[in-house]
């Protein structure tokens, strides 16, 4: 703990001034201390870029104004408004936090983040980022941009991709934090911890030469700033194909396709898709390609956490819209009502796509 003691005295005070000079300001989720915007913007903007994020928040907004409309709403109709943000357990959490918000906490938030990672969908981060901007917390966050900061600081090689160092690494966070701050301080502070993983302290190519803590940091003092954060596990992502039978049919309204309801678990839970074989055979053995054209469409790589997905299209026009299935949670969809399901993202690209 020596070396965050040595830090320790100067890194909050500096970053505190370089957010409020040069940090991130303006943006949608920052003018406000109402939890539930702060929470709704931390959640999409886990794994997803700010640009990405803008314009889904404001739409969210405007349909979901506040814990109650949202925890009142279809689990479709959040599925749909989150459609191409992905990882759309995110979206499921979401929508099932609201609804313990309203049944177990008459509609308000708790305020700490011990509580607030007690909720569906909050891990420890989010909670104290939600429990310092909207409450001034005096706790730290600790997400990957954070981990990669605080390690290269502190040059602290404990494997971050092991439980027992990331711990270690929280206590350091904890131990660097401002020492009395006022809830503006706390808001400034985590702030600038996100600005400085995002912008300056990036994974590759670091812009030590503008950071605000360049002379406190060991690993620059050292010249060893890119051995950080240090991770033995790598994210391997197997390889799949997946083969997507389209059907396709025409009516007085327009074009339709077929979706159905995926599964509850697994890769796109809850979302609709095309019916998904794991072998070109297996779909091409479906009893109702008998006597149809098979278009074959370009394949399209999509890559997810943990897998990386070959999908290969193909389309089948078929005369009539009676039902495709006896069984799964399938329905034509017309083609310009798209936006009313959710979709994953490669079949939001490729469906209004289609050719003739
Ligand atoms: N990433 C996670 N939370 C964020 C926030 N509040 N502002 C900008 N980027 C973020």
């Amino acid at each position: 703990m020596s070396r965050v003691a040595e830090g320790a005295t100067g890194f909050a005070p500096a970053l505190i001034r370089w957010q409020r000079h040069s940090g991130r300001h303006g943006l949608p989720w920052q003018g406000t201390r109402d939890p539930y915007r702060v929470w709704l913007s931390e959640i999409m903007l886990q794994q997803t870029q700010v640009s990405t994020v803008l314009g889904y928040y404001d739409r969210f907004l405007q349909r979901f104004p506040n814990v109650h409309s949202l925890a009142a709403a279809p689990a479709d109709d959040v599925m749909a408004l989150w459609s191409g943000l992905g990882y759309y357990s995110r979206a499921r959490n979401l929508h099932r936090c609201a609804q313990a918000v309203v049944s177990e906490h008459g509609g308000v938030f708790p305020s700490s983040a011990e509580a607030l990672e007690t909720l569906p969908g909050i891990g420890a981060s989010t909670a104290a980022a939600i429990a310092a901007f909207c409450h001034g917390e005096r706790i730290s966050i600790v997400d990957g941009n954070v981990r990669r900061v605080l390690s290269r600081l502190l040059a602290f090689d404990g494997d971050q991709s092991q439980t027992a160092p990331q711990r270690a690494l929280w206590d350091m966070a904890q131990a660097l934090l401002p020492t009395e701050p006022t809830a503006a301080d706390m808001v400034a502070y985590t702030q600038g911890l996100m600005d400085l993983g995002a912008s300056i302290c990036s994974r590759t190519r670091p812009g030590c030469e503008r950071c605000p803590v360049q002379s406190l940091c060991l690993a620059h003092l050292a010249g060893t700033v890119e051995r950080y954060p240090v991770k033995t596990r790598k994210l391997l992502r197997r390889h799949e194909s997946w083969w997507l039978l389209i059907w396709r049919c025409a009516s007085p309204d327009g074009q339709k396709v077929w979706l159905e309801r995926r599964p509850a678990r697994g890769i796109w839970a809850g979302l609709y898709c095309t019916p998904v074989f794991s072998g070109e055979a297996l779909a091409s053995e479906s009893p109702r390609l008998a006597g149809l054209v098979v278009h074959e469409l370009s394949p399209i790589v999509h890559s997810l956490t943990h897998r990386e997905l070959r999908l290969h299209p193909l389309l089948v026009d078929v005369p009539s819209d009676r039902a495709m299935n006896s069984h799964a949670d399938g329905q034509w969809v017309l083609l310009d009502r798209l936006e009313q399901v959710g979709l994953p993202t490669p079949l939001r690209s490729l469906l209004p796509q289609l050719p003739g």
